[in-house]
Formats: structure tokens, sequence, C-alpha cells
């Protein structure tokens, strides 16, 4: 009886952390889900340049009726762009970027969600994070503004 014991106890131990283990790995690979990508680099621009922050799911998805975020956590409010099903959230919008930003409307149905800025200042220099809630997908993009 003791030595059954001694046996099963460690047993179904290491098959509750196995089962554990698959659920971590499915979760995030067996699924099949789209990942976030964002670039691999910092951007660097110049004060008064267009640039575009990349971030696209792969495989594609379209992503044209979600809710999509771009924000930077150093911002008060944080939000740089949202939008809703194609349709911009204005009113969330940190106003240093009134009238900056925009999404490629166009790419959203082959989930590229890359952000387009107006005229860089040297303050929006920060690391920007493009997330689709519902999905729970995130990716980070640095931007660096010279003077
Ligand atoms: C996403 O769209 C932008 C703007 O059209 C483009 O520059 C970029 O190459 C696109 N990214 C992908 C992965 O297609």
């Amino acid at each position: 009886m003791a030595h059954q014991q001694d046996g099963l106890f460690p047993q179904s131990l290491l098959k509750a952390f196995s089962v554990l283990i698959f659920i971590i790995l499915s979760k995030d690979v067996c699924n099949g889900q789209p990942q976030l990508i964002g670039p691999s680099q910092a951007l660097v621009a110049r004060a008064g340049d267009d640039v575009i922050l990349p971030c696209h799911l792969e495989p594609a998805y379209d992503v044209s009726i979600k809710t999509l975020e771009w924000t930077r956590s150093s911002l008060d409010p944080r939000f740089v762009y949202v939008s809703r099903a194609s349709q911009e959230i204005e009113k969330l919008k940190n106003p240093s970027f009134k009238g900056r930003t925009s999404l490629f409307v166009d790419e959203l149905k082959y989930g590229n969600i890359s952000l387009k800025i107006s005229k860089v200042k040297f303050d929006d220099t920060g690391t920007y994070k493009c997330y689709i809630p519902e999905m729970e997908k995130e990716a980070f993009v640095e931007l660096v503004v010279g003077k």
C-alpha cells in the first residue's frame, strides 16, 4: 500500500504538469492563430517626416471589423489611434496626434494595421504598441525622431 502511494503521487503530479504545459503551448502555437509582427529594429526619422509604423498579422487575417489600438504607454491619454470596424474613434486620441495619424483602411482586410504618422516631432520618440484586444495580440514599434 505504502509503496503504491509513493509511486502514484509523483506520477499524477507529472500528469497534471504535462497537461498544464500542453495548455500553455496549445494556446500560443497549436490553435493556428495569426501573430502580430512589428519591425525588428527601431525606426529612425527626422522631424517633419511622415513615417509608417509597420504592424501586420501573419498569416494574413481580416481585421477590418475588429477593434484596433495604437498606444504609447508614456502618453496620457495613451491612445495614438483607435478604430472599431474601420472607423476611427477620435475622441479617445491623445490631442498631440490630432489629424496626424491614420491607418491604411484598404490594408485591414489583409491584416495590415500599419500606422501612418504625419509630420513627426521630436516628442513622438518612443515605443508604440499595436494591439488587437479581441485576439489578445500585440507588437511593439520603436520610433526615434531626430531634431
Ligand atoms: C502595409 O501597408 C503599408 C501602407 O500601404 C505598406 O507600406 C506595407 O508594406 C504593408 N505591409 C505589409 C506587410 O503588406
